[in-house]
């Protein structure tokens, strides 16, 4: 089966549109259980599964808009595996009302299996 690179970034959006939402059931259906990750909340550690990832979606996300915007996204697609980098800004409004972005560069690692791509793997940097 071919996959494009829209796809995946599509897939990807949906992931990234899924945390800002808390949306917890879309974003563990494109993950697999054992997705691995460094991200700045594991203090430097690599994680493995969802318990990690689910802790924060259970505190609930916040008041008011957010935005995320996937910036110059690439996409390296190798079979049934893809990697797809960029940087991620997320805007929203902070506790006085005023707008602000957040930025961090991500790299995500997608599997295909059985037809279906899941979320495997990513690093994502703290916001400069
Ligand atoms: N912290 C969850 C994620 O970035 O996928």
């Amino acid at each position: 089966m071919e996959t494009s690179a829209n796809e995946l970034v599509r897939l990807n959006q949906q992931l990234l549109e899924s945390i800002a939402a808390g949306d917890w059931e879309t974003y563990a259906a494109l993950c697999d259980p054992t997705i691995s990750a460094f991200e700045p909340e594991a203090r430097g550690q690599l994680v493995e599964g969802m318990d990690f990832h689910k802790f924060y979606f259970d505190l609930g996300v916040g008041k008011g808009p957010v935005n995320t915007t996937m910036c110059s996204p690439h996409v390296r697609l190798m079979g049934d595996v893809a990697v797809v980098s960029y940087v991620r800004l997320v805007q929203r409004l902070d506790p006085a009302g005023a707008p602000v972005t957040a930025r961090g560069e991500e790299t995500r690692v997608w599997q295909r299996k059985n037809g279906t791509w899941r979320h495997v793997h990513f690093h994502r940097s703290a916001g400069a």
